[in-house]
């Protein structure tokens, strides 16, 4: 099951990308219903894809939506609840949405969870599908919830643990897909509810048994081949959509069109030879190749860490033209200079990016956790000796 916003996950894109958004939700879609997944939820970012849209696309894949709190033209599209079998043991599951599906209206997600929830008779255990837990959790408040488990999608809370939910537990798997959740219940004979073993847990008696772990996915799906079919058929699919010749960028020379805050590396290279010769021994220096190498050139969710200037003004707005302004440039660091290049004796770029810059990328969680700045910054020093 999937806690919502997996068709979508930044309802913060300028407009210009939902068309290559759309072509993902796609891609996400097919997958999604190839793995036979049970029941799924839908969230504020998945909205952002058009309530059309999404109708349209749930219906082509079938795909097992529930919104007990999502009223549109004054009927319920899609169901509340569903009671799904596993082994000895019985679940419900509600779904509920959150954000502004065009058209639709969202009622009380808690009034109208629990009483979908009451609606499936006797079960075992009671799951709530919950996209931004913080949004749709909020009617919960301090009090307590008829649900065992609160399975959230797309979340701030770190994605290894359960954490505590009222009687219950709450997981999530972290967001960008790149991990499943896996949470394993031992049935206890008349058990209710449920308690958790592992790290700092204290189980309580009586209750039915959960543990949960995560599996990389990228790891879990490269076997399959009607999956690796799917992804292939979305990067082509995303490269129409963005309608780029089919080698747009490394023809082009680095130089920025004239006008822009940016001058772009090939500028600075004539004046700053030692700087340009060690930035060229760098991984910067192919950072939009090795995207490209991955099929992923232009795909609106990389880029932005993998060129210059991304979506930043007198910077690339669209995939197509990354052109001058790939790789991770001088300027990424410096700050765009083309007023410097004009006045180099009056106008310095910043001496000594710090840190924090190298923190907008080496984020933690795209750069799979690798950045150490005492090892990461020597790497990358260019200037005189210190
Ligand atoms: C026409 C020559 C020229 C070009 C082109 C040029 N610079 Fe400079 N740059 C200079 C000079 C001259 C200085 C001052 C050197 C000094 O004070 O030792 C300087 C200083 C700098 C400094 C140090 C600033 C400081 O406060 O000491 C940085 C960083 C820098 N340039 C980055 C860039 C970048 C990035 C580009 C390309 C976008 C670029 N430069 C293009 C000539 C140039
Ligand atoms: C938040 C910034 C960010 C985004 C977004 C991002 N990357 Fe990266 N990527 C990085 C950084 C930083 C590294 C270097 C990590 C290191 O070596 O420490 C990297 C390295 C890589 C590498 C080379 C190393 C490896 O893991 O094999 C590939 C390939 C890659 N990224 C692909 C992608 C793809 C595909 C996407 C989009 C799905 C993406 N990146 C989105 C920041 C990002
Ligand atoms: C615009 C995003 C961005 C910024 C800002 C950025 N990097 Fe990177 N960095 C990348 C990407 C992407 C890669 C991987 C490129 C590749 O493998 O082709 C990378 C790779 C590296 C690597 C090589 C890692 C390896 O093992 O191959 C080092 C070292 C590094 N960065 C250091 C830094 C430091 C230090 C800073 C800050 C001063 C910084 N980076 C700022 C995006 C960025
Ligand atoms: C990943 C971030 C990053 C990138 C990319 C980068 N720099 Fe730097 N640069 C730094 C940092 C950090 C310093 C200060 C520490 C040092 O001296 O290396 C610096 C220092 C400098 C200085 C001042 C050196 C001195 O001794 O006065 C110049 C000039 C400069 N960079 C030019 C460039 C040029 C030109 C490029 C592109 C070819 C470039 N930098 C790319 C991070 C970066």
């Amino acid at each position: 099951m999937d806690g919502g916003n997996a068709l979508h996950r930044n309802r913060e894109w300028p407009a210009t990308g939902l068309p290559q958004a759309r072509v993902t939700a796609a891609v996400v879609a097919k997958g999604l219903a190839e793995t036979g997944i049970d029941a799924m939820a839908l969230g504020g970012h998945d909205w952002w894809l058009g309530t059309e849209f999404v109708q349209a696309l749930v219906r082509e894949h079938s795909l097992p939506i529930l919104a007990a709190n999502l009223t549109c033209d004054g009927t319920a599209p899609f169901p509340g609840g569903v009671v799904v079998e596993r082994g000895a043991l019985r679940f419900a599951v509600v779904g509920v949405t959150t954000g502004e599906p065009q058209g639709c209206e969202v009622g009380d997600p808690r009034v109208l969870a629990e009483s979908a929830l009451a609606g499936l008779g006797e079960v075992d255990v009671a799951v709530l599908l919950a996209p931004e837990g913080e949004a749709a959790l909020e009617a919960w408040g301090a009090s307590q919830s008829a649900f065992d488990l609160v399975v959230v999608g797309d979340s701030d809370i770190p994605s290894t643990t359960s954490v505590p939910w009222g009687d219950g537990w709450r997981v999530q798997s972290g967001s960008r897909g790149k991990q499943v959740g896996v949470a394993t219940i031992e049935p206890v004979s008349g058990g209710h509810g449920l308690t958790r073993t592992g790290e700092g847990a204290t189980p309580t008696a009586g209750a039915h048994v959960l543990s949960t772990r995560l599996i990389a996915l990228a790891e879990a799906l490269r076997e399959d081949p009607d999956i690796a079919a799917i992804v292939a058929d979305g990067k082509v699919r995303i490269a129409e959509t963005e309608a780029a010749p089919a080698r747009p960028i490394d023809s082009v020379a680095r130089r920025v069109a004239s006008g822009s805050a940016y001058a772009g590396r090939d500028t600075c290279a004539g004046c700053h030879a030692q700087a340009d010769a060690q930035w060229q021994t760098t991984s910067h220096a192919h950072a939009w190749t090795t995207l490209d190498a991955a099929g992923r050139g232009l795909d609106r969710s990389c880029v932005g860490c993998h060129v210059t200037g991304w979506e930043q003004d007198g910077g690339p707005q669209e995939p197509a033209a990354i052109g001058a302004f790939r790789d991770v440039q001088c300027e990424v660091c410096h700050g765009p200079s083309a007023a410097h290049v004009a006045d180099p004796a009056t106008i310095k770029p910043v001496r000594s990016p710090s840190v924090t810059v190298c923190t907008t990328c080496h984020d933690g969680e795209r750069d799979g956790g690798q950045f150490d700045a005492e090892t990461y910054m020597p790497r990358i020093h260019h200037g005189h000796a210190e």
